[in-house]
């Protein structure tokens, strides 16, 4: 079979590309921990107030998991609860959140945290949170009219 010499560059190049986004999507999901949130978990998005842990948003100190803490978000036009959280830094964080009416993002700015929160859904993120500073959260899914002041804080504190 002859192959004309552009045809060879041609598949060079396809393949050599196709290599280059298997190596840079696989290194951000396995060693970046890039991973879609799991939206595997539901709930009946009118009693959030009511369902644990929901019910009391925060963060937590937990033992005996993989995580040391969780912090628990509940959106809602237009303003998360807690308005602010403060993690000791360095420490494995289990993020668990949702949505009380509409579709809401969670943005946490400098990192690569960001969820979408979907009624009925539960989103969950579990990381680790490495660097001191204040980390502004934004909801980055159109939301309504307040949807531009919709933030909140983490903190992240101590020695890194
Ligand atoms: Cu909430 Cu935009």
């Amino acid at each position: 079979m002859h192959l004309h010499r552009y045809e060879k560059w041609w598949l060079t190049f396809g393949t050599g590309a196709l290599v280059v986004f298997l190596v840079v999507i696989g290194i951000g999901a396995f060693h970046q921990e890039h991973q879609p949130p799991s939206s595997v978990k539901t709930i009946n998005y009118e009693q959030v107030d009511k369902i644990a842990p929901f019910n009391e948003p925060g963060l937590k100190k937990v033992a005996g998991k993989e995580w040391e803490y969780e912090l628990v978000v509940v959106a809602s036009a237009f303003y998360y609860a807690p308005v602010e959280a403060e993690i000791p830094v360095g420490s494995r964080v289990k993020i668990i959140a949702t949505t009380k009416d509409v579709v809401h993002g969670f943005e946490v700015a400098g990192t690569n945290i960001n969820m979408m929160l979907e009624p009925g859904y539960i989103s969950e993120y579990v990381t680790t949170l490495n660097k001191t500073g204040e980390f502004l959260v934004l909801c980055n899914e159109y939301c309504g009219t307040g949807h531009h002041t919709m933030k909140s804080m983490i903190k992240l504190v101590g020695d890194e």
